[in-house]
C-alpha cells in the first residue's frame, strides 16, 4: 500500500525514531509499503519516519540501468532493508548532491563520510554488516539522519539555509 510522505516543515519529521523490538508481520508490511511508496515517488531511499512511523527502519534501492535508453528499474529484491542501524566505523569525507522526498525538488551538495561500516538487522531479526565507500554510503548516512529526527537541509551552510527557507516559503505560497 502506498502511504503518504510527510514533508518539511511537518514537525513529525523531528521525532527521534525508536528501536524495533518485534520482527513480525507488522514490520514486514511496513517495509513492503515503504518500498511501494518510495518507488511511486522515484526515490532511492526512505526512512519510516517519512511516512510518520517513528521506528528505526530505512530502505535503499539504487536504480539499475535495464537498457541503453536510460530506462531504469528498482527490483524489489535489490532493496536494502536496514533495521536499528549503527555506524561502527567511518573514515574520509566526500561531497555529493542529495535530495529528499520530504523536501521535494531541493538538491544540494552535502559532505558525508566516504567510508562507513554499518551493523543492522534484516526483516527477520538477523544481524548483518555492510561496508561501503560508494554512493550507497551517502544514501545510508542520509537515511540514518532521518532516524535522529534530522533532515539534510540542517547540514546547509547558514547562507544556503536562509536562501532555502525563503524559496520554500515562496513555493508554499504559490501552491
Ligand atoms: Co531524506
Amino acid at each position: 500500500m502506498i502511504r503518504e510522505i510527510i514533508v518539511y516543515p511537518d514537525k513529525r519529521l523531528k521525532q527521534v525514531s525508536k528501536e524495533v523490538k518485534l520482527f513480525d508481520q507488522n514490520l514486514h508490511t511496513l517495509l513492503d509499503d515503504m518500498y511501494e511508496t518510495m518507488v511511486a515517488k522515484n526515490g532511492v531511499g526512505l526512512a519510516s519516519i517519512q511516512i510518520a512511523v517513528p521506528k528505526q527502519v530505512l530502505i535503499i534501492n539504487m536504480p539499475i540501468d535495464i537498457d541503453d535508453n536510460e530506462e531504469r528499474d528498482q527490483p524489489k529484491e535489490n532493496t536494502l532493508e536496514m533495521i536499528n542501524p549503527i555506524i561502527v566505523d567511518k573514515s574520509g569525507s566526500e561531497i555529493h548532491q542529495e535530495g529528499c522526498l520530504s523536501v521535494p525538488k531541493v538538491y544540494e551538495d552535502i559532505e558525508r563520510f566516504k567510508y562507513i561500516k554499518v551493523e543492522f538487522f534484516n526483516r527477520y531479526g538477523e544481524k548483518e554488516t555492510i561496508e561501503t565507500d560508494e554512493f550507497l554510503a551517502v544514501a545510508i548516512q542520509h537515511e540514518m539522519e532521518h532516524l535522529e529526527g534530522k533532515l539534510f537541509i540542517e547540514n546547509f551552510s547558514y547562507i544556503k539555509r536562509k536562501k532555502f527557507e525563503k524559496e520554500w516559503k515562496k513555493r508554499q505560497r504559490d501552491k
